[in-house]
């Protein structure tokens, strides 16, 4: 759906993207991460025909029609990082603006405006100034308006920002009912552990350099791999030692009283079978988790802790 070739932006001598390529296909629901300054916005502006890029080329849904040409804008709704003022427009007066900059029909602007509003529960706002609005409602109108002419592609940058946790909790699902009704979606945010219970696969960005990316089950993977596991079992905790060092893959890494703590690189599936192997040999587990947190961790290892 997506393809983004060797991208590179330059401002003056700064690069702030630097060779990025990345390939998002139809119906992903991908999330862009990367601390300040990484280059998502500058990367977002140039799919999105704001602005040239230095190097590189950008192409959408198999067109190969330039970047900034009528037809691109055509197939993305883009929701930006800060919304406009407008005073002296209503909501609906607002939907009708933006329909008919894209020629579309009056009578097909206000049947959209009233499902679109609907989608994005501001129905009942139909007649407010969009200036008097709570800036999680302006994210919602923005996201309706972006999704006016039908785009193949929604690309929405930093679109929780501002936002207090209910409002972000109805965004996520806002995404997520969009995703799940076939949109191909692009989201940018510098909190990965937002992205990664909504995204099925993201993209990690740092100093305008792409460095990681990939299905979000994967990336987990390859986090999880590296975690620790904790088994507590009633009794039968010699056995399981035996059993764990026996294992290709485990390394035991402490044993304290009923609680024995591994590392292992297997994935769930094979983790729960061998929990399954201990019960099998007179082992009574008492629980077993692993540690949680490593995938921020990840993040701020990736990035190297921090702004640019
Ligand atoms: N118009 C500009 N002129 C010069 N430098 C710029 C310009 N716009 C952005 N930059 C620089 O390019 C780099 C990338 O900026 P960009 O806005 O793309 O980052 P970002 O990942 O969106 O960050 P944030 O999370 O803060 O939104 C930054 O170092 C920024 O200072
Ligand atoms: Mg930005």
């Amino acid at each position: 759906m997506l393809y983004i070739n060797d991208l590179t932006k330059k401002y003056g001598s700064f690069t702030a993207v630097n060779h990025l390529s990345l390939h998002i296909p139809e119906g992903d629901l991908f999330g862009f991460v990367g601390p300040n300054g990484a280059g998502k916005t500058t990367t977002i502006r140039i799919v999105c025909g704001l602005m040239k890029a230095s190097g590189g080329s950008v192409q959408i849904g198999g067109t190969s029609a330039g970047v900034g040409s009528k037809e691109m804008k055509r197939l993305i709704g883009y929701v930006p990082d800060f919304f406009g003022v407008y005073d002296n427009l209503k909501v609906h007066e607002y939907m009708d603006f933006y329909g008919s900059m894209y020629g579309m029909a009056s009578r097909d602007i206000a049947r959209l405006t009233n499902d679109l509003l609907e989608l994005v529960n501001l129905s009942d706002k139909k007649e407010f100034y969009v200036d008097t609005l709570s800036r999680g409602m302006k994210q919602r109108l923005c996201v309706a308006r972006a999704l006016l002419h039908n785009p193949k592609l929604l690309i929405l940058d930093e679109p929780s920002s501002g936002l207090d946790p209910r409002a972000r909790v109805e965004m996520k699902e806002l995404l997520k009912n969009l995703h799940s009704m076939g949109k191909t979606i692009v989201i940018s945010s510098h909190i990965l552990s937002e992205l990664s219970e909504m995204c099925n696969s993201i993209g990690i960005m740092n100093r305008g350099q792409l460095i990681m990316a990939g299905r979000i089950e994967d990336i987990m993977q390859q986090v999880s791999g590296k975690r620790r596991i904790h088994i507590q079992a009633a009794s039968g905790v010699e056995t399981a030692v035996r059993l764990l060092m026996e294992q290709a893959g485990v390394a035991v890494e402490s044993v304290m009283e009923n609680e024995i703590i591994i590392t292992d690189n297997g994935s769930d599936a094979q983790l729960s079978a061998l929990m399954g192997q201990l019960i099998q040999n007179q082992v009574v587990l008492r629980g077993f988790y692993r540690e949680e947190g490593s995938l921020e961790s990840l993040f701020m290892q990736l990035t190297g802790g921090g702004a640019q």
